[in-house]
């Protein structure tokens, strides 16, 4: 997979992309990074990016100019077509899913917007507009290694197993099961018995209910679209019965 990112801030990028897993998945050759200044695409003596809002207003807004001629001339630098992104706070929220569906393409294109916002005209040469939550940023740079970063990891090749993705209990739709490594007994806590067991079936097992439990307690909401048979739903209802009978305040007659 190529991924190009467009940017007025190209010296965030590298560390990151260079270091840990991405840095490997590109050395392997499962992902190419190209980052670019957006300022190549500018014009002017000052290489401006932004300029003032039509109608006033605060904050300044990202010229559309240099992004279309950015977006142009990536476009036909290699055979692919690219799926353009924007990293903007009024996007599709990135999900499992999403990530899922932008890793199976074989180009994408991240154009890094400001906090203030861009041209409007600029969306007609984006395919999604992407968040990555229900915050606000400064800028899309984050935001651009954020969807870097999940997107890489499902390249064929950059696990070590392939298996690990498809085991995470997100990927089943749920959060992640509870993990120990030694000691077995730590300051008087003890490692759960079934994972010393060997018992691979077992274990299976726990985690997965492990992980129900998890996501019942913490993120009901998930269980709505979660692939659950019905004894695990039953158990992920009891689990928050019995959670909210705790709770409940004693009676007082
Ligand atoms: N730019 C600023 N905030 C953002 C967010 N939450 N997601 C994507 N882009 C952003």
């Amino acid at each position: 997979m190529r991924i190009d990112i467009v940017t007025i801030f190209p010296q965030i990028f590298e560390p990151v992309l260079s270091s840990s897993m991405l840095g490997i998945a590109r050395q392997k050759g499962a992902v190419e990074f190209f980052v670019h200044d957006l300022r190549d695409w500018t014009d002017d003596r000052h290489r401006t990016t932004d300029d003032y809002p039509f109608g006033g207003g605060n904050g300044m807004i990202m010229k559309p100019e240099p992004l279309f001629r950015a977006v142009r001339e990536l476009a036909a630098a290699d055979a692919r077509a690219p799926y353009v992104l924007l990293t903007c706070p009024q996007g599709r929220r990135l999900d499992q899913r999403l990530v899922e569906d932008l890793a199976a393409r074989d180009r994408l294109l991240v154009l890094c917007g400001r906090y203030e916002g861009v041209d409007e005209r600029v969306r007609d040469v984006v395919d999604l507009e992407v968040s990555i939550g229900d915050y606000v940023l400064t800028g899309g740079e984050l935001p651009a290694l954020v969807i870097v970063d999940a997107v890489t990891r499902l390249q064929p090749g950059v696990l070590a197993s392939p298996e690990s993705a498809e085991e995470e209990s997100f990927s089943w739709g749920l959060l992640e099961y509870p993990q120990y490594t030694r000691p077995a007994s730590f300051e008087g806590r003890d490692v759960p018995q079934v994972l010393l067991s060997g018992d691979h079936k077992k274990i299976q097992q726990w985690r997965r209910l492990e992980a129900i439990r998890r996501t019942a307690l913490r993120r009901p909401d998930l269980l709505r679209t979660a692939d659950l048979t019905d004894e695990e739903r039953a158990f992920a209802q009891r689990v928050i019965d019995e959670y909210r009978n705790e709770r409940k305040e004693p009676d007082r007659g």
